[in-house]
């Protein structure tokens, strides 16, 4: 059994100074230590690089998923790469660099509280957390728009080759249900999604309306159907622990400077996973 601690963090938004200064401060208390990051690194690719070969110099293996900001495609990027080519962009970088992506086997780790099966999902949104009286996308859509609440990725994540990211988003499930359940079931699957595989963390969100980029009903019971330790989130920039149906679900951002001033880092920064410390 090794001795290190399984890690986690997302939300680093390296775009921004003090972003950057605080990764630049990342260390693991053992060169054991794994870390998962859930997602939203930075938008242009190089920031993502340099942020991932960072950390992964210091730890003994980063496990990466993306979020919706390295999907973007923005004007400020030299890599002009949309939706899929994009992805596979910032695979390949990973792959370069040693970080782990959902394109890699599940690697199982070994630590105090596992052995456990570490799983990076990439599995997006399909505008299925829909605010009230709403049962369409597009009645789901034009409340946001009414609301004045309508997430960048409707302007920057271009999801091509596919009509639009919620036909990626079925895409993305059907393939990582049919990993899920290639797994061993005997050994518990630690989840990493940049997205909270169920709709309940979202309920706290200022805007309701924000709640149809975070996620997607057809992930609702994987965290009863597959052998689950824990699953590991972040998008919500809301840092906190929550259990549903007996699972642990970690909400493990950073989030934006005017974010983190204000609230703190109630967890920490660098949240341990396992071993678990507080009863279960
Ligand atoms: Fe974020
Ligand atoms: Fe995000």
């Amino acid at each position: 059994m090794g001795t290190g601690d399984l890690i986690a963090v997302s939300d680093l938004h390296v775009s921004y100074p003090e972003n950057r200064e605080i990764v630049q401060n990342l260390r693991p208390r053992s060169d054991e230590d794994w870390l998962l990051v859930a997602g939203d690194v930075a938008e242009r690719l190089a920031d993502v690089e340099w942020a991932l070969e960072l950390l992964a110099q210091r730890f003994a293996q980063v496990v990466w998923v993306p979020g919706n900001h390295e999907l973007w495609t923005t004007p400020k990027d030299p890599v002009q790469l949309r939706g899929q080519e994009r992805y596979e962009a910032l695979v390949d970088t990973c792959r370069r660099i040693g970080v782990i992506t959902p394109e890699d086997p599940y690697p199982e780790w070994h630590g105090a509280g596992g052995p456990v099966t570490i799983a990076p999902l990439f599995v997006l949104y399909d505008y299925s957390f829909r605010p009230d009286g709403c049962s369409t996308k597009e009645e789901s859509l034009a409340t946001a728009h009414a609301a004045g609440v309508v997430c960048t990725d409707e302007y920057l994540l271009k999801p091509d080759p596919y009509p639009g990211v919620d036909s990626w988003c079925r895409a993305r499930v059907v393939e990582t249900e049919r990993r899920l359940a290639e797994c061993d079931p005997a050994v518990p699957i630690v989840m990493v999604n940049h997205y909270p595989l169920v709709r309940d963390p979202t309920r706290v969100l200022h805007y309701p309306e924000f709640a149809q980029w975070c996620g997607t009903e057809l992930t609702a019971d994987w965290h009863r159907r597959f052998h689950t330790a824990a699953v590991v989130y972040g998008h919500l920039h809301i840092p906190r622990i929550t259990w549903h149906d007996g699972v642990r679900f970690e909400e493990v951002s950073l989030g934006y400077p005017r974010e983190w001033r204000r609230r703190g880092h109630p967890h920490g920064i660098l949240r341990r996973i396992l071993p678990v410390h507080q009863p279960v």
